[in-house]
């Protein structure tokens, strides 16, 4: 693999931005958007509570808001397709918001928990009108006026309780407090401190963190440069390690510490990835990164670096199998409620390429082939876009090319995978 290419925008921060656009009075300009499908949803859920959006060129699109508590009840189910991120957000912006809205998606999407979301929801006043089994979507959520402000204690490290709960906040009279015992990724915090709310963080044990927000701020529009996602450049970077000969370059990547687990992984595996021309755009560092194919070593990936990288291990699974030794990747127990069972999709998926690996509780442990993965046959996605792009990734280094069921996933969140691999030496047939 050769050449350099830079990754779409980030898929967390591009939901952030119609989300933020819309809760905030006046017009926010966005460039270097992720136009996949996710955020698509999550920017026609904001136009249905009254955001007016408009596209002006690639990456580039305005929302003109109406702030926060004059949200316009919506005429229609919301429908967020796959994005979990997007209908969790938008639950939080709803339970605060006082409109009644109905959530809904695929079927991967119907299939994911939300009563972790609709719990903390409902102490601060909302009121789940019907819901499917277990709390899965279809909800139909009928938020307050009034958000009683609270001190929620996230009971499972993810970025999107927490923000699902300060977003709710937003219009609440007082103090909303996310206490995280693992900090996961911070771009909620850092876009509400961006467009004016005042937010405090604290440390909070060894890894957490207590973050406060200030209720009722007047959310001023300011101008969003959205960074190369990590978790995107995460499959050039895999495919580069594991394909003798390669040499790449991928540009601009966020660099946040939140999302860098593989990378510091990787590292400890023997990658050789260097970071050049790191500097800061919109916020946040990026930098480029310079990938050549190595000899991986198998490492032990403690549990409490799993929120730094949470979307990555099917991508570290196929490194894993391409190195020498063992590779322990401890406690994934969230992997299970992602856009598939990723353990399940990963580890059947490692099956068909031939790699031995097993699940071990909460653990996966990959048995490296020391550069030779057999690979070969067809992975079932699960309507998972990632599973998709991992196993192709593997293929490419493997002896056999891999296959996968389905690509339309892949649309969610990297609409130019395709494109990009093929420029940087893969073929697709
Ligand atoms: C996200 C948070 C993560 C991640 C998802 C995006 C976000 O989910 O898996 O792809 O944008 O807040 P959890 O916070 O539920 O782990």
């Amino acid at each position: 693999m050769r050449g350099r290419f830079r990754p779409p925008g980030d898929k967390s921060i591009s939901h952030r931005c119609f989300i933020f656009g819309l809760l905030a009075v006046g017009t926010t300009h966005i460039t270097g958007l992720l136009e996949g499908e996710d955020v698509m949803h999550t920017g026609e859920a904001c136009r249905a509570l009254g955001a007016r959006i408009e596209r002006h060129g690639a990456g580039e699109w305005t929302v003109a808001g109406v702030g926060v508590g004059s949200l316009l009840p919506p005429r229609q189910t919301l429908d967020f397709g796959n994005a979990g991120t997007g209908a969790r957000l938008m639950m939080g912006v709803v339970g605060g918001g006082g409109v009644t809205a109905a959530f809904d998606g695929d079927a991967s999407l119907r299939k994911r928990p939300m009563r972790r979301i609709l719990d903390p929801l409902e102490r601060m006043g909302a009121q789940v009108l019907s819901q499917g089994e277990g709390g899965r979507c279809p909800v139909v959520l009928k938020g307050t006026t009034d958000p009683v402000p609270i001190e929620y204690r996230t009971p499972v490290a993810s970025a999107q309780i927490k923000s699902a709960v300060l977003l709710a906040g937003l219009n609440s009279p007082g103090d909303t407090t996310v206490v995280e015992v693992e900090a996961t990724r911070d771009h909620t915090e850092a876009m509400l401190r961006h467009f004016g709310a005042d937010v405090t963080v604290e440390p909070f044990g060894a890894h957490g963190r207590r973050i406060t927000l200030r209720g009722r701020p007047e959310l001023r529009p300011s101008p969003i440069a959205v960074p190369a996602d990590p978790s995107s450049a995460a499959f050039a970077l895999v495919a580069a390690l594991i394909v003798p000969g390669s040499d790449i370059v991928i540009e601009g990547v966020m660099m946040n510490p939140l999302r860098i687990g593989l990378i510091t992984t990787l590292r400890e595996m023997g990658a050789s990835i260097e970071a050049l021309g790191t500097r800061l755009e919109g916020g946040e560092t990026v930098a480029d990164l310079r990938v050549r194919a190595s000899d991986l070593s198998g490492v032990d990936v403690p549990e409490a670096r799993a929120p730094s990288m949470i979307d990555e291990y099917p991508v570290l699974a196929v490194a894993a199998a391409f190195a020498t030794g063992t590779t322990r990747m401890r406690g994934l127990h969230e992997l299970r409620v992602k856009e598939s069972d990723r353990l399940a999709a990963v580890a059947a998926g490692l099956a068909q390429a031939g790699v031995s690996h097993a699940v071990e509780g909460d653990d996966l442990v990959v048995e490296g082939g020391a550069g030779f993965v057999r690979g070969g046959g067809l992975v079932e996605t699960h309507l998972d876009h990632r599973i998709a792009m991992s196993f192709l990734c593997l293929g490419l280094g493997a002896d056999q090319p891999m296959g996968i069921d389905d690509e339309a996933m892949i649309a969610t969140s990297f609409p130019s995978f395709k494109a990009t691999m093929a420029a940087l030496g893969a073929r697709f047939e």
